[in-house]
Formats: structure tokens, sequence, C-alpha cells
């Protein structure tokens, strides 16, 4: 019987490849010890995809014809193990490979003499699998998705003239495990975090330290990527009492934007009733005061009694900028992009229509593709001449060539010297 890690990842991997699904958030909760090989084994499985394929197709009888998912599943986790992962000996990457093949929910049964004869094989020399596997062009394990996305985080840094090396170095960053960000919320800096000096307040953790679970469970801190923190530094002097953050959950902005402004009213939306009351709950655990609703965003804004001194609109989005977190995300279905994208305008049309005079609106999405932000800009430019850019986070945190006095109304970190997710963002005031 294969170990429940195993088929775990099998499971998982067929949920992408076969659905076009998310690897879900909580898919190893119940792993425990063998977590760790899990979450190794499958990120490896995601992020070489295309080259285990490529490797895999001219040793099969008629190479055009393929073979079935689960064959493919099964051979790309045991050839994985072999070639990456040098704890696991050869008889449990193979065995267990093998056993999988034969299990009818996760292989194609009759292919289980062909998974056994190349795992086989490849076990006989495993530096050589590594080597051959890792001199296979990685343009092979991006989907045109992820092309795109590479793509359209570093046009606007280059002006559409980066060079393919830019791309490639790109691609290689964002292949690396991410290692998380904390934002320190009370008390004092644990042992073993250290402050990131481009943003105050961000804490990460140094090179072999734990993570940090009990200080996380005692609600002193919490996980939060430094780009979203970076975002939450914009410099803005005006008096804030009444704050909105539109798209609220699960609250690790609204948090930010809490302790931020303690003394100003704050209104949290969230439309997803589980994801409402998670939301309650962590601003309750952190002893927080906001009042958090679940409602769509565009339609409780259209019934507001009143206008709101800062909006944050942290846009639902493809998530373009999380593929190091998400590896699966290069493999998802994207078509429901033209959706997402009418969302954000309502969302953006709703808030922009409730933004007081002298009020700052921030828009957000975790995602490099234009149309997700810089479409929304320059759309809101000209239907809102009374909306004016404000320049609000630091230049190098924006575009070269927006903004005034060292300082961007744009918020696009350069994804080549910046190693947090990919967010995009823009600020704008109400005259
Ligand atoms: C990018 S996430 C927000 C992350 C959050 N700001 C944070 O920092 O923790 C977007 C959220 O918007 C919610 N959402 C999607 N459509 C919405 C709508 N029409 N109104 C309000 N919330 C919405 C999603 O369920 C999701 O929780």
């Amino acid at each position: 019987m294969p170990t429940p890690a195993r088929i775990h990842v099998a499971h998982a991997l067929h949920e992408v490849f076969g659905e076009g699904g998310r690897v879900p958030d909580i898919w190893d909760r119940e792993l425990g010890e063998d977590a760790h090989l899990a979450q190794a084994l499958l990120g490896l499985c995601l992020r070489r995809w295309g080259r285990l394929q490529a490797w895999v197709k001219p040793k099969l009888k008629d190479p055009d014809r393929g073979v079935p998912l689960g064959t493919r599943v099964t051979l790309a986790m045991g050839l994985a193990q072999l070639a990456w992962l040098p704890g696991v000996s050869d008889h449990a990457a193979v065995n267990e490979a093998v056993e999988l093949a034969g299990n009818r929910d996760l292989g194609f049964v009759p292919h289980k003499g062909l998974v056994n004869a190349i795992l086989r094989k490849a076990a006989k020399d495993r530096t050589a699998l590594a080597a051959e596997l890792e001199a296979l062009p990685a343009a092979l394990d991006r989907s045109s998705a992820a092309e795109r996305a590479l793509r359209a985080a570093l046009a606007p840094h280059g002006a559409g003239k980066h060079v393919e090396g830019d791309l490639e170095a790109l691609w290689a960053r964002l292949q690396r495990p991410p290692r998380p960000d904390f934002r320190l919320l009370k008390g004092e800096v644990p042992e073993g975090l250290v402050p990131l000096p481009e943003v105050p307040g961000c804490l990460c953790l140094e090179d072999g330290a734990p993570f940090p679970r009990p200080w996380l469970e005692s609600a002193a801190g919490m996980v939060q990527d430094r780009s979203s923190q970076a975002l939450l530094a914009y410099q803005w002097e005006r008096p804030v009492t009444r704050i909105l953050d539109a798209c609220a959950a699960p609250g690790g902005k609204a948090t930010t934007l809490a302790l931020r402004h303690p003394e100003a009213d704050l209104v949290a939306l969230e439309v997803h009733p589980r994801r409402a009351a998670r939301l309650r709950q962590t601003l309750e655990q952190r002893g927080l005061r906001a009042r958090v609703i679940h409602a769509d965003a565009a339609e409780w804004l259209e019934r507001a009694e009143s206008d709101f001194d800062l909006i944050l609109l942290d846009a639902p989005c493809s998530g373009s900028g999380t593929l190091q977190k998400h590896p699966e995300w290069p493999w998802l279905q994207h078509e429901d992009l033209p959706r997402l994208t009418g969302l954000q305008r309502r969302l953006l049309t709703a808030a922009a229509e409730r933004l007081a005079p002298g009020g700052l609106l921030i828009y957000a999405v975790c995602s490099w593709l234009p149309e997700e932000c810089e479409a929304h800009r320059e759309w809101l430019a000209e239907a809102r001449p009374d909306l004016q850019p404000a320049p609000v986070w630091p230049g190098r945190l924006g575009t070269p060539g927006e903004g005034s006095e060292g300082h961007s109304p744009v918020f696009r970190p350069n994804p080549l010297h910046w190693e947090g997710e990919g967010f995009q963002g823009f600020a704008v005031t109400r005259a």
C-alpha cells in the first residue's frame, strides 16, 4: 500500500492536471511528519512537470500517442524522488510508484510494467538522471499562461525590450520554494526572525531557524508577504476616520489597517460567508476593532450611508503573481479572466463612488497581468477626472518614469530585484 503522503500527492496532481483545479490549501493537513516529504514531492512534480514528461516521452513505445494521466503522474512522482530527493530509497521511490500505477483510482493498471521498467532503469544512476532532467530546457516547465505572466511582470520595467535572460532569471527565482515573511503584531521580535530593512515591521526567517508556529499561534505575529506589507506602508498624512477594506478575508491587510489607524472606524467586507466568519474570528483573536460585514462590496457600497477617507480594494484576481507559492498556477485553466476583470471594474467603480473628498483609494491585485490593474487605472483616469494619482509609495516600488519627487502613485516592484509576491496597485485621491 503506498504511503498516505504519496497518495495525497497523486490526488493533488490529478486535480491539477486532470481537472485544471487548484491544490486545496489544506491538502496535507492529515499527513503529520510526512507532510514535508509530500510538500517537497508535490512542489518538484509541479515545478518540473514539463521536463519530467519530456524525459519520459522518448522511452514510450508510441511517443505520439502518449499515456494516460495516471501513468504520467506515477512516473513523474517516481522520477522526481529518484532525481531530487536523495533521502528517499530506490525501493521506496520505485515500488510505491508502481503500486500507485496499480491503483485503479490513481494509475492505469496495464501500465504497471511500464512504470516499473522505466523507474528501475532510472534508479541505476540517479545522478545521471538528475543531470539529464536538469539539462532539458527550463522553458518546458512553463505553460503559455506562465510565459505571459512573466512577460507582463517584466514589461513595465524594461519597456518591452528586456532580454530573454531576464525572463529565465525571474522564472528560476519563482521555481525556488518560497520563504515566508512575517509581521510583528505585538511584543518583541522572537528568536529566529530578523527585520527586512526595505520594509519597516517586516520580519524574515533566519537561515536554519524553525518556522515560528508558537509565536503565530499566540497572535503576536502573522504571516504576510513583504509585497502586502510594502503596499500598506503608503505615505499618507491626511486624517483618516472612516476606512473600508472592501475585500477583506482572510484579514491580513485589515489587521494592518486597524493597527495603523487605531482611532478610525474600520468596515471589512467579504462576500463569502465562511471567509467572512473566519475574518471576524481572526480580527477578534487579534483584539482589533472592526465591523465585519458579509456582503458583495459593490452592492453594499451602493447602499452605504457615508463616504470613506480610506478605501482599500484588494480585489479578487487571477493570482498570477503568486505562482512561486502556488506552483500549480501555470497549469490551471485561466478561462475566467474576463469575468474577473469585469468584477474588478464593478468593484472599482463602486469604491470610487464612495471615496470622500480628500480621501485615498488604493486598488491592488496579486497579479502581473496588465488587464487586472493598468487597464483599470487608465480607464479610471478617463472616467473619473475628479480622481488624481496619489504618489504614496517610494519610487523604487513603482515603475521608472511614474510619479514625482521620488514617490509613485503606482505600486509595481521590479520582480528582478524584489523577492515578494507579484503585486500591482495604484492610488488615487479625490479633489
Ligand atoms: C485578494 S483576497 C483579499 C485578501 C485580503 N485583503 C488580505 O489581505 O487578507 C480577495 C477577497 O475578496 C473576496 N471577494 C470576492 N468578490 C467579492 C465581492 N464582490 N465583494 C466582497 N468581497 C469579495 C474574496 O472572497 C477574497 O476573500
